[in-house]
């Protein structure tokens, strides 16, 4: 549901998470017993049960949190690859080339369908409790099909992604340069309008460093903000590149070496882990208690794309993530919030606190640690404020 209203009040909340330490107890800044009210979407004040407001939600002793922030999908895209999935359930190893499949489906599709297939997408990660979503390109894969696909983005989010580094297209087999000079140039021409940041697929098989440093230097150069997917399907130089290049986040970080680790510690690029993609691909769970311990700041996001990870569930990623990953659960929600802000390099988001934006999720349940808990079980009873 989503609450439109002037003065709204989330009473009667048996246990709140505000992420402010200042605001409450342990690194979550923790309330019980906590009201939040919300003044033409920003959050006006936190205080005890009982406060008024000119619409009142009863929470009924639930715990809420703030809106997931998910901040790395492939929402726009057509067709199907469930087939690729079983196909790697019998043991086909992932590499990235059913890219060029979406690429196809998604050519062929009407700019009409792809809006109604991404409100699908959307509705369903708003009922799943996210209020912030980025959304790259990447199934377009041409000047005309990129600058769609960021148009019907940005449609819905004000954090969109040129990602025509995503792979060669097979137009360009054997000139993978020559396909770089177009996204650096022409594409990027007709992309930078319609997109906050610009991203590459830094990974054998797809674009070397020279390659996503090239994609990069001309993004910022176009104005845009910084990010790149690395380390993904193995080692490699992504995460060194990220941090060299001061990109907002590096995202996958799959396969980190201690030098990688120390470079994230000693930057604020973000590691953003996508668990999910780790789950459907096959690949090892990283083991975030090394990059936690070094110091550097962590996300986690969907990466809902119909490849590698197609799903909008960030409670599915916080239950890997405790699971597998050796974080803990308040790591885990940190991640998915403050963290997912951090990667976006936003302050409004991920925390409920005053002058905030009052993106909140009532869930079913007593506690937080039930999203861990009751994997599986759609545990989000509301999801307040718009998803953007
Ligand atoms: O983040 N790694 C590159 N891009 C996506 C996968 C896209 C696909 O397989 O369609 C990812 O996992």
């Amino acid at each position: 549901m989503s609450h439109d209203t002037s003065s709204l009040v989330i009473d009667n909340i048996g246990l709140l998470v505000t992420n402010d330490p200042s605001l409450g107890s342990g690194p979550l800044g923790e309330l019980k017993n906590a009201s939040v009210v919300i003044t033409d979407g920003f959050v006006e004040s936190i205080g005890p049960s009982g406060a008024a407001a000119d619409w009142h939600i009863d929470a009924d002793g639930a715990c809420v949190l703030p809106g997931f922030v998910d901040s790395h999908t492939h929402l726009v895209f057509a067709g199907d690859r469930s087939e690729e999935f079983t196909a790697r359930m019998a043991g086909k190893p992932y590499d990235g080339g059913g890219i060029r499949v979406t690429t196809d489906a998604t050519r062929r599709t009407s700019t009409d369908e792809l809006h109604r297939l991404l409100q699908l997408r959307l509705a369903e990660a708003h009922r799943a409790g996210t209020t912030t979503i980025e959304i790259k390109s990447g199934y377009g894969l041409n000047v005309d099909d990129e600058v769609r696909s960021l148009e019907i983005a940005k449609t819905y989010t004000a954090e969109s992604t040129f990602l025509g580094a995503h792979l060669l297209p097979s137009e360009f087999e054997g000139r993978a340069d020559d396909y770089i000079d177009l996204v650096c140039g022409e594409m990027l021409d007709g992309a930078a309008g319609h997109s906050k940041w610009i991203d590459a697929f830094c990974e054998t098989g797809a674009f070397d460093v020279d390659q996503s440093r090239a994609v990069l230097e001309a993004g910022k150069a176009a104005g845009l903000g910084l990010r790149l997917h690395g380390n993904q399907l193995g080692h490699g130089h992504g995460v060194q590149l990220a941090v060299e290049c001061g990109c907002a986040s590096v995202d996958h970080c799959t396969y980190l070496s201690d030098g990688d680790i120390e470079a994230l510690a000693g930057s604020d690029t973000v590691a953003t882990f996508l668990p999910a993609a780790d789950f459907s691909t096959k690949q090892p769970y990283i083991d975030a208690r090394r990059v936690i311990d070094a110091g550097a700041t962590v996300a986690i996001a969907s990466n809902c794309n119909p490849g590698s990870s197609y799903t909008t569930s960030m409670s599915f990623c916080i239950a890997i993530a405790v699971r597998e990953m050796e974080m803990t659960i308040e790591e885990a929600i940190q991640a998915v919030t403050i963290g997912g802000a951090a990667a976006l390099r936003r302050n409004d988001i991920g925390r409920l606190t005053p002058g905030s934006a009052g993106h909140a999720a009532i869930l079913d349940a007593p506690s937080y640690h039930h999203l861990a808990y009751r994997p599986g079980v759609p545990l989000i009873r509301d999801t307040i404020g718009p998803l953007g």
